[in-house]
């Protein structure tokens, strides 16, 4: 009875020495400059886009509805609903949105090689699109992945800020 205390104290003991030893590696970390996680903004080599106030609104709003389109396919896989899946994919994330999105901006806002970038994400959509009455994940996820990366790659180049 006494040695099983005696054991459970130590365990506490060492347990908490364990926990402020790994917080302390997290606060060096967070501090430190030389941190892998701060290093990778810098430095930003995207090409900016000079859009006005109106036009970065509207920019901003069709992004954050992309990933809530992301979000929302997910969520319709997941319930094995690939009929929703495709219509979300289709209507917010191909051509038919490209067109919308064109129409409330200024197209000559934007470099020739970031319409590119926008189209071949929309072209990726409408693969992703066509795959989903597989109801086959092994055809749908690459295709979803090639959208993602359709995503991540103009993202690398383009920002709009300047900051
Ligand atoms: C053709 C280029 C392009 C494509 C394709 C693209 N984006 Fe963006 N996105 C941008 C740019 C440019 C910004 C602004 C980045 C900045 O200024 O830092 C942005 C910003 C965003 C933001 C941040 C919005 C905010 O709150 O400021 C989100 C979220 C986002 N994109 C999601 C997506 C998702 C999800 C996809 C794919 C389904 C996608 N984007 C595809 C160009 C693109």
């Amino acid at each position: 009875m006494r040695r099983g205390h005696m054991v459970s104290r130590v365990g506490v003991f060492c347990l908490s020495a364990l926990v402020s030893i790994a917080t302390g590696c997290v606060e060096q970390k967070a501090r430190s400059p030389a941190d892998g996680v701060t290093q990778v903004h810098l430095p930003d080599v995207r090409t900016p886009i000079p859009l006005g106030a109106d036009a970065q609104q509207e920019h901003r709003a069709v992004m954050l509805q992309h990933l809530e389109t992301v979000q929302a396919i997910v969520a319709a896989l997941a319930d094995e609903d690939y009929r929703l899946a495709q219509g979300l994919t289709e209507s917010h994330l191909g051509f038919f949105m490209h067109r919308y999105a064109m129409a409330r901006q200024e197209p000559a806002d934007f470099p020739p090689a970031y319409h590119d970038l926008a189209m071949a994400h929309h072209a990726a959509a409408e693969k992703l699109t066509d795959v989903m009455p597989t109801k086959d994940l092994k055809q749908i996820l690459p295709e979803f992945n090639n959208v993602l990366k359709a995503c991540v790659a103009c993202h690398l180049e383009y920002r709009l800020r300047h900051s």
